[in-house]
């Protein structure tokens, strides 16, 4: 799937995911717009709450943000992000049905794993990326490396616990494609409409992710 080659390529190159929960679908134009000014086109908008879709939409019209749909726990819900214009799937788990419909959908899924086990259901569900969640629970950086010497082809997106004080001990795994997480979009500064806050905070991880 070339298509799901390309998208691990542009994660690769943001090396961050700004974890989204909207609570107002509103606020999805004004929080795209202070992404895009902090440096970074990317949003993955979680299946948390109801203005999830309404938001996917909004940001997908944009046309210029590399967008992902979250918390996607079941095939319909690939469907209503896919539909919606999302453009990969993440999973805080490892579902086969989601994986499955994500595939026939032609776009990429990102599974959460964290043990050998569940890496190796995702090889063999013909995955080669997958979220690690969470992250910091889970062992974190040490963790991730020692997984890579039995799965070296495997790139991970460790999500869960990170933020400006430890995003580079994951980025600077050869196995690490990018980091996920909320730091970068807090809810109560969406919730305060501190949109010049959100670009703050976004360019100074751009910044640390760069260094
Ligand atoms: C996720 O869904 O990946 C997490 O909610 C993000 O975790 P964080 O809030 O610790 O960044």
């Amino acid at each position: 799937l070339s298509h799901t080659t390309d998208l691990l390529e542009q994660l690769g190159q943001a090396r961050l995911v700004p974890v989204v929960v909207l609570e107002d679908a509103v606020d999805a134009a004004p929080l795209a717009e202070a992404l895009v000014a902090g440096g970074l086109a990317v949003a993955e908008v979680t299946f948390r709450t109801e203005a999830a879709l309404a938001a996917i939409q909004t940001i997908a019209a944009r046309g210029d943000v590399l967008l992902g749909a979250g918390t996607v726990l079941r095939p319909d819900q690939v469907d209503a992000a896919v539909d919606a214009g999302a453009q990969y799937i993440v999973s805080p788990g490892l579902s086969e049905p989601v994986v499955r419909r994500a595939a026939e959908r032609g776009v990429l899924a990102l599974p959460g794993t964290v043990t050998a086990t569940e890496i190796q259901a995702a090889l063999e569900a013909g995955l080669r990326a997958v979220k690690y969640f969470p992250a910091g629970t889970s062992g974190g950086a040490p963790a991730i490396k020692a997984l890579s010497a039995p799965f070296p082809e495997v790139q991970f997106v460790p999500t869960g616990g990170v933020g400006p004080a430890n995003l580079g001990d994951y980025l600077s795994l050869p196995s690490v494609l990018a980091v996920g997480g909320s730091w970068m979009v807090p809810k109560d500064v969406i919730a305060a409409g501190d949109f010049e806050q959100i670009t703050a905070l976004t360019a100074e991880a751009v910044q640390l992710a760069a260094g």
